[in-house]
């Protein structure tokens, strides 16, 4: 194993997607979203990088190419032995349909041999060690990181059904209409360069069917769930890897902050330099960029994400929470389970929070408040599970709102 080649790809979608992170996606793309003090891109990548023998990174999507460009050339100088690049679609081709178009730049020299994928909306300790152990041990074309969840959620995933021995996948449903199983799609792969011919086949049936039915739209849109490896399942060329590492989706603004709680804790264990000393009234976990300015009195954490150029005033509280640059939570205000987008404001004894992610969303109920960019709460003004859209000024309480 020592000398093969492996290459990583990153699936980062595009402005058409992350609609559940609006308002906070209308300024910033999820990508670049800060979870845990690093852009949501930069913990696949990160993990990427730590794989031995990895030579490149290729991040796939529809975003513009300027839109990426300052990550990708961030984090080539962060990581300069390992190639990174942004291949930008013409428009979204799905989860596989990209893996198609820039095949030949994906298998370009080095020839990798295997081809580490993941989603980006995904908060994992993205364990590829144990993927490329269990992958080397069956020799199939693919394996998929299973992560197992509550019964009552699963349908919202990928599910998989797999031999108990072998760890060989029997049947795979997106999203099925009834319970299967617990085990679901953590959006983490390892494949054999050959996928690219299962991909292939893919793509033919698809160019078959078209051909028989003018309803259907030839392009070349392809989902690597439902095309790919759906089709694989039962055939002996792809297995499971079912982890106990924490593994959540990052869909929703609440889902963002717990994970940024989650990456926090492994940073704890992992980057402890990257995070803000405990001590005097910071409760760890917490990031604090550098550039950020908090009073002395301020009491931050656990779970606290503080954005460049902050301003903390003195008696503030801010917990379970992310503030993004350039925001100012004046004195004595109050963050808890809340997200406070770029420039905004809190005046003094100002209050916004919220309830922490609910287990189970229940329809049309806020938990988390998300203040998008440019929003100023007027002092002594409590906000409590409210959505706000960009550029307002808040100068009365409000709670369980959308605020246009
Ligand atoms: P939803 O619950 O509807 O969001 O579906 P899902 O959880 O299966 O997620 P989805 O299929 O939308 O996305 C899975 C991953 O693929 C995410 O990392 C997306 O950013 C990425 N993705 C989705 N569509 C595209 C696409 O057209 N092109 C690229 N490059 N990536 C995509």
């Amino acid at each position: 194993m020592a000398n093969t080649v492996t290459k990583g790809v990153i699936l980062v979608g595009g402005p058409s997607k992350g609609t559940r992170m609006r308002p906070l996606t209308l300024d910033c793309p999820k990508p670049l979203l800060p979870i845990g003090g690093k852009p949501m891109v930069w913990h696949p990548l990160n993990a990427l990088a730590q794989v031995p023998g990895l030579t490149d990174i290729i991040m796939i999507g529809f975003y513009e190419d300027s839109v990426m460009a300052p990550f990708v050339r961030e984090s080539q100088r962060e990581f300069p032995n390992i190639r990174i690049s942004y291949m930008r679609e013409y428009r979204s081709l799905g989860t596989a349909g990209g893996l198609y178009h820039f095949r030949d730049l994906i298998l370009r020299t080095p020839l990798p041999q295997h081809i580490f994928i993941c989603n980006i909306d995904i908060c994992s300790s993205f364990p590829f060690t144990e993927l490329l152990a269990k992958h080397s041990a069956h020799r199939g074309v693919g394996t998929i990181l299973g992560v197992n969840v509550p019964k009552d959620t699963a349908t919202r995933y990928g599910c998989i059904v797999s031999d108990p021995e072998t760890k060989q996948m029997l049947h795979y449903v997106e999203k099925p209409e009834s319970w299967i199983s617990n085990t679901v799609n953590g959006g983490v792969y390892l494949f054999d360069k050959s996928v690219f011919d299962e991909i292939r086949v893919a793509m033919d049936k698809k160019t078959e069917c078209a051909a028989h039915n003018p309803l259907i739209e030839l392009d070349e849109t392809l989902q690597l769930e439902q095309d790919v490896i759906a089709p694989l399942a039962g055939t002996g060329k792809m297995y499971v890897c079912e982890t106990r590492d924490f593994w959540r989706q990052i869909k929703t603004a609440a889902s963002a902050v717990t994970a940024s709680g989650l990456y926090l804790k492994q940073f704890q264990r992992s980057r402890p330099e990257l995070l803000a000393r405990a001590g005097g009234a910071i409760i760890e976990p917490v990031y604090i960029d550098g550039s950020a300015h908090i009073d002395g009195s301020a009491k931050i954490g656990p779970n606290a994400t503080i954005g460049p150029n902050v301003v903390v005033g003195e008696g503030a509280r801010i917990a379970n929470a992310i503030v993004l640059d350039n925001s100012v939570i004046d004195k004595h205000a109050v963050v808890l389970n809340s997200i406070v987008g770029s420039n905004s404001r809190l005046g003094q004894w100002a209050r916004v929070d919220g309830e922490p992610e609910p287990v189970s969303d229940v329809k049309g109920q806020i938990s988390v408040s998300v203040l998008a960019s440019d929003v100023h709460v007027a002092p002594e003004t409590h906000i409590r599970s409210c959505i706000v859209l960009p550029n307002k000024n808040l100068p009365k309480n409000a709670y369980n709102q959308v605020l246009l």
